[in-house]
C-alpha cells in the first residue's frame, strides 16, 4: 500500500519508527521500495553524490524535477519526498509555492521539503495551504553552509537549542508534516520529538528520533569524498563495485568476455550469403 503524509502520522502515533534513504533514480528507488523503506527522500545532496560538487548550492529545480520523476517512477509503496533546492523558496512565498507546485506536478513527489525554522513558515503555511505537504529540515540545513562556514553539528548550546525548539514548534504550526533534524545533540533531538505532534526524521540526531535518514550512496559505502560521524556503513556495495569494475576491465583486456553466451548466433546460410556479399565489395 502506498505510504502517505496519514501513513508517516499513524506511525508516530502507534509508536513505531520510520525509515527513510535518499535516492536519485529509479532503479535505486525500485530496490528500497522493494526493501520495505517507507520513504524515499531526493534529496539535493544529489549534488554532492549524484553531481560531484561540493555542497547543494547548485542544485537547480530542473535537477530535481529530473531526479524526482525518475525516482517517482521505481517507488511503489515508499513516500517520495522531493527536497526544494537552494534558492527555490527562500526569496517570496510565490516562488515557494509555484516551485513545490513544480515537484509535484513534474516530479511526482508525494511531499516537498525545505530547510529553516521561523523564518520560512509563511512558505510551509502558503505551500501546506495549496495542498501540497512540507517536511521541514532543522539543525545542520545544507544550504545554509556558507553561513555555518562547514558541515557542522549545531545547537549543542543553550541558546541555539532553545531556537531550534521554537522552529520545531513553528513549523509544526506552520503545517508541516513532519522535520528532520540533521547533526543535533541526540538528548536535543529526543526532547524535540516528544515535544512535537508531527514526527521527527533524525540524520545524525540519535536514536531518541521517530525515524531515521541517511544518504543511501553513505550507508552502502559507496561515496567516498566524507563520511560524516553519524554514518554506519551497512554494506561495502563500493568495494563490490569496484572489485566488478576490474574484473570486466581485465576480462575485457585478455578477450575472455564476452564468450558465446553473451553473444547473438546468425544462421550459417545468411552467413554465407553476406560473405559473398563482402567478397562483390571487395572484388
Ligand atoms: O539532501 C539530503 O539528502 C538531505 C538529508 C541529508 C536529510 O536533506
Amino acid at each position: 500500500m502506498k505510504n502517505t503524509v496519514v501513513t508517516f502520522q499513524q506511525m508516530k502515533d502507534r509508536g513505531e519508527r520510520i525509515s527513510m534513504l535518499t535516492a536519485y533514480d529509479y532503479s535505486t528507488a525500485k530496490l528500497e521500495d522493494s526493501a520495505g523503506i517507507n520513504a524515499i527522500l531526493v534529496g539535493d545532496s544529489l549534488g554532492n553524490v549524484m553531481l560531484g560538487y561540493p555542497d547543494t548550492i547548485s542544485v537547480t529545480m530542473e535537477d530535481m524535477i529530473h531526479h524526482g520523476a525518475a525516482v517517482s517512477r521505481g517507488a511503489q509503496n515508499a513516500l517520495v519526498v522531493i527536497d526544494m533546492p537552494f534558492m527555490s523558496y527562500q526569496a517570496s512565498v510565490y516562488d515557494a509555492v509555484m516551485n513545490a507546485g513544480r515537484l509535484m506536478k513534474e516530479g511526482r513527489g508525494g511531499a516537498v521539503k525545505l530547510e529553516g525554522g521561523e523564518e520560512v513558515c509563511p512558505q510551509i503555511k502558503a505551500i501546506t495551504q495549496a495542498s501540497i505537504p512540507v517536511m521541514a529540515h532543522l539543525g545542520l540545513t545544507p544550504q545554509s553552509i556558507n553561513v555555518f562556514g562547514g558541515f557542522k553539528s549545531q545547537a549543542k548550546e543553550l541558546e541555539p537549542a532553545k531556537k531550534l525548539i521554537r522552529d520545531a514548534l513553528a513549523v509544526q504550526e506552520a503545517g508541516a508534516f513532519a522535520v528532520t533534524l540533521e547533526c543535533v545533540p541526540a538528548k536535543l533531538a529526543e526532547v524535540v520529538t516528544k515535544l512535537l505532534r508531527i514526527p521527527t526524521i533524525g540524520i545524525g540526531a540519535g536514536a531518541g528520533c521517530d525515524g531515521q535518514v541517511l544518504v543511501y550512496a553513505d550507508m552502502l559505502a559507496m561515496f567516498s569524498d566524507f563520511r560524516p560521524k553519524f554514518v554506519k556503513a551497512f554494506a561495502n556495495v563500493g568495494e563490490v563495485m569496484k572489485e566488478g569494475f576490474r574484473a570486466y576491465d581485465e576480462e575485457v583486456k585478455a578477450g575472455t568476455y564476452p564468450t558465446e553466451e553473451h553473444t547473438y548466433a546468425m544462421k550459417d546460410e545468411v552467413y554465407e550469403e553476406l560473405e559473398a556479399y563482402v567478397y562483390t565489395l571487395m572484388k
